[in-house]
């Protein structure tokens, strides 16, 4: 089998940029591990940022997103009783979109096969060939057989677990890690959102999120030990403790229902550098992680391949290869401005050690400096909302 640019990894960052190639008219088959129900259903982040909207809405696979896309112009912050709105809209002139991401790839699968894409599901990729030689290729296995695809470039979009990062020489790659000594206990919830926009509490017994998916499904997180047992967290038991979290403003009151999923989201952030290697390019999960508390991966992820689409189309369209030389250099800039956002969100709003006050204190401090300080206020929202240019 050959392609111009063999994709691994049917996540968000390679069904967009095998779209994008498409627009410019470059060949491109995706492998993905999984099959296609699976990639599908796997819940996970549901915020988008304005660019990756408009990014979605330009390449023509925005339509859904459009009329079912819940648009907001504030999120909330709870803490120590207090609360505080950041008016996003307001500071930034911008706002996020909450559509879940197992939405984008459907809305990316269905527009690359209407187009007569090729994603191949099921298919494992098990070993990158010849990087460093025109004529890369990918070992795969398909129906238990072992077979080949040869392409002029690979692009790695196979998220942290991926095969991609691995295929890189020993000593070229440089990793920036952190590990938090907590994690995301997500559920889904058959519950109508008590509120029309995110709320980010920050409590003594630890964090909590409150979002949604529609007008009929809420989306929750509490902040647990990293090697929490699901099995301890009986709906009864996740209600109570969101409920401790989350109703500490007067009058206010969650809508409880059944919970429909729930799963564990550990919290890491790490950056692997450079982004590409000869005539692999790495992009999404696959290269960076960042943990949840500030929205960021999924649009890290379109953020890279946004780029890396126009790199291609310049050095199919015209034989360039500035886009392709700067594309890690100009991508690392928008990641680690999304590592620190996400760090101080994630520092700001969790109990790092139940024992330390001081700690506490902190990040009361720097919530009602928020609060007050417009210009505070507005380096948060712009964060979170995306800065165009980085
Ligand atoms: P992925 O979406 O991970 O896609 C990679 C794809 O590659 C997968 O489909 C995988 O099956 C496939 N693959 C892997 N190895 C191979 C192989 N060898 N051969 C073929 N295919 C392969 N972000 C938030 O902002 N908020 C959240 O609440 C949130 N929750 C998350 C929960 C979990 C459990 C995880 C893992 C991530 C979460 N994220 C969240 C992060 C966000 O979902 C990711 O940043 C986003 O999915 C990145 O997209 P991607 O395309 O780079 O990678
Ligand atoms: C959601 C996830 C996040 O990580 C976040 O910061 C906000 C919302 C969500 O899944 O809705």
């Amino acid at each position: 089998m050959r392609t111009q640019v063999g994709i691994v990894g049917a996540g968000p960052a390679g069904l967009m940029l095998s779209h994008l190639l498409h627009l410019h008219g470059i060949e491109s088959v995706v492998l993905e591990g999984r099959g296609r129900a699976y990639v599908e259903r796997r819940l996970r982040a549901g915020v988008l940022e304005q660019g990756s909207v408009d990014l979605l809405r330009r390449a023509g696979v925005g339509e859904r997103l459009h009329r079912e896309g819940l648009r907001h112009e504030g999120i909330e912050l709870r803490f120590a009783g207090e609360s505080y709105r950041v008016p996003m809209t307001e500071l930034t002139g911008r706002s996020i979109t909450v559509y879940g991401q197992q939405e984008v790839v459907k809305d990316l699968i269905a527009a690359r096969l209407a187009a007569g894409g090729t994603i191949l599901f099921d298919t494992e990729a098990v070993r990158l060939d010849d990087l460093d030689s025109d004529t890369p290729s990918i070992h795969f296995r398909r129906d238990g057989r072992a077979e080949e695809l040869r392409c002029d470039f690979v692009a790695g979009c196979d998220g942290f677990h991926g095969v991609s990062r691995g295929a890189v020489p020993e000593g070229v790659l440089t990793t920036y890690e952190r590990t938090y000594p907590f994690a995301w206990l997500g559920v889904l919830a058959a519950a109508a959102p008590a509120v029309e926009e995110l709320i980010y509490a920050n409590h003594d017994r630890g964090f909590a999120l409150y979002s949604m998916r529609s007008p009929e499904i809420s989306r929750l997180y509490l902040q647990v030990a990293p090697d929490e047992d699901l099995a301890a967290w009986p709906d009864e038991r996740i209600w109570s403790e969101l409920r401790t979290r989350l109703e500490t403003v007067p009058g206010w009151s969650l809508n409880e229902g059944p919970i429909l999923e729930r799963s564990l989201t550990p919290m890491r952030s790490l950056v692997v550098e450079p982004m590409r290697w000869e005539r692999l390019f790495l992009a999404g999960d696959a290269v960076h992680i960042v943990p949840p508390t500030g929205a960021k991966g999924m649009n890290l992820a379109l953020a890279d391949v946004a780029l890396l689409g126009e790199a291609f189309a310049a050095w199919y369209g015209q034989g360039r290869t500035d886009l392709l030389d700067s594309y890690s250099a100009t991508a690392l800039r928008r990641v680690w401005r999304a590592q620190h956002f996400s760090w101080w969100m994630t520092s700001m709003l969790h109990r790092l050690d139940r024992d330390d006050p001081y700690e506490t204190n902190l990040q009361i401090a720097t919530l009602r400096y928020v609060a007050t300080s417009r210009a505070y206020a507005t380096s948060l929202a712009e964060n979170y909302v995306g800065l165009p240019e980085v």
